[in-house]
């Protein structure tokens, strides 16, 4: 892939929220996972972990959880991405607190986008109550839910998101130079 297929491939990425009956298989979830774990991390402690949720029922708690958002219900698969703080603090302290969320975020990320390279569908979930979500995957009290990944077939919408301009958000040497 060069340069211009790689921002291709990025530009044609969007959320999906709806999927087809097609199941996720065994093979291309352990291809999402190979590509996860190739993701970077503070110090190499990969403190990030996932529960794989296919399970009607809890997918329907998760749902719920999730403010009733019906993509967490009818992905055939979602993603629980958490931080393993005790990973991370072992080493860093307090400070291993935000690098543990940092590695979770990193690693939904690359899952978001190996999803993307096998045509996978996908929407990231914030919006839920952690307590609950806890609770329905039954987290030890070290891990923090970071992020819901639905995965699912399903075709993209025929207009992608826009996004803002880069100058908006570059600052050049000190925060009140635009780019
Ligand atoms: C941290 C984060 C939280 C998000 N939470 C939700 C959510 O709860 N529900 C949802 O439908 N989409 C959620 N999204 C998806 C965003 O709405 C979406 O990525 C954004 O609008 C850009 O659209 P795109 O993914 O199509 O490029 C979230 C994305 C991120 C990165």
């Amino acid at each position: 892939m060069d340069s211009s297929e790689y921002l291709e491939f990025l530009n044609s990425r969007c959320s999906v929220r709806e999927y087809s009956d097609e199941n996720i298989s065994d093979e291309e979830i352990t291809y999402l996972l190979d590509c996860v774990t190739t993701a970077p991390s503070a110090g190499n402690l990969e403190a990030w972990d996932t529960v794989l949720v296919r399970d009607a029922g809890r997918k329907e708690a998760l749902s719920d959880a999730a403010m009733g958002q019906l993509q967490v219900l009818n992905a055939p698969a979602v993603f629980v991405i958490c931080a393993n703080y005790v990973r991370s603090m072992s080493r860093y302290g307090d400070r291993g607190i935000l690098y543990a969320v940092q590695d979770a975020t990193i690693a939904c990320t690359y899952l978001m986008l190996a999803a993307h390279a096998l045509q996978i569908r996908t929407c990231w979930v914030g919006a839920f109550d952690e307590e609950t979500v806890r609770e329905i995957v039954f987290l030890p009290p070290h891990i923090r839910p970071i992020a819901l990944l639905c995965v699912g077939k399903g075709r993209l919408p025929s207009q992608l998101t826009e996004r803002m301009a880069v100058s908006e958000h570059v600052h050049i040497e000190e925060w009140y130079h635009n780019a």
